[in-house]
């Protein structure tokens, strides 16, 4: 079982960016925690941060037929996205959203999120280990599909 992690802007800047809301840790200790998760639930995951909208939708599409699955932080894309929406619901791989911050309770623009509309589930507002909570929703989901 193979899945993708994806993760959208500024998330390269995790540990210097907002520590009130993004914690300490860096970005090399989120995808350093996720290898390790990988591990002890027996799959492979593949970390990968953009900057870049369509850099992400790009991903998505190449993803048909290489992951089984797709953990997915957008960032602000969350918040502005119909093309990472559209990605995901035309591909057709199970994917869970993640936030490590809880958008539902800061600015009023951060409600809104287009890709939930297309997940099997969401994660927020836990910090890093949010990430291998959502791994492992997602490979229980796919354990399921695979019975
Ligand atoms: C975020 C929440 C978003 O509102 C924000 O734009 C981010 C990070 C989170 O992980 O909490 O960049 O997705």
């Amino acid at each position: 079982m193979h899945i993708l992690v994806l993760n959208g802007p500024n998330l390269n800047l995790l540990g210097v960016r907002e520590p009130e809301h993004y914690g300490t840790q860096t970005y090399a200790d989120l995808t350093a925690m996720i290898a390790q998760e990988a591990e002890s639930l027996g799959i492979t995951a593949e970390c990968r941060q953009t900057n870049h909208e369509g850099t992400l939708v790009d991903w998505i599409q190449e993803a048909r037929g290489t992951a089984d699955g797709i953990v997915i932080n957008p960032a602000a894309y969350t918040h502005t996205s119909v093309a990472i929406l559209d990605a995901v619901k035309a591909v057709q791989i199970p994917t869970v959203e993640v936030h490590i911050s809880d958008p539902d309770t800061r600015d009023e623009f951060r409600k809104i999120s287009y890709i939930r509309a297309a997940c099997i589930g969401t994660v927020k507002g836990k910090g890093l280990p949010g990430y291998l909570e959502a791994m492992r929703t997602l490979k229980a989901y796919l354990d399921t599909r695979t019975t």
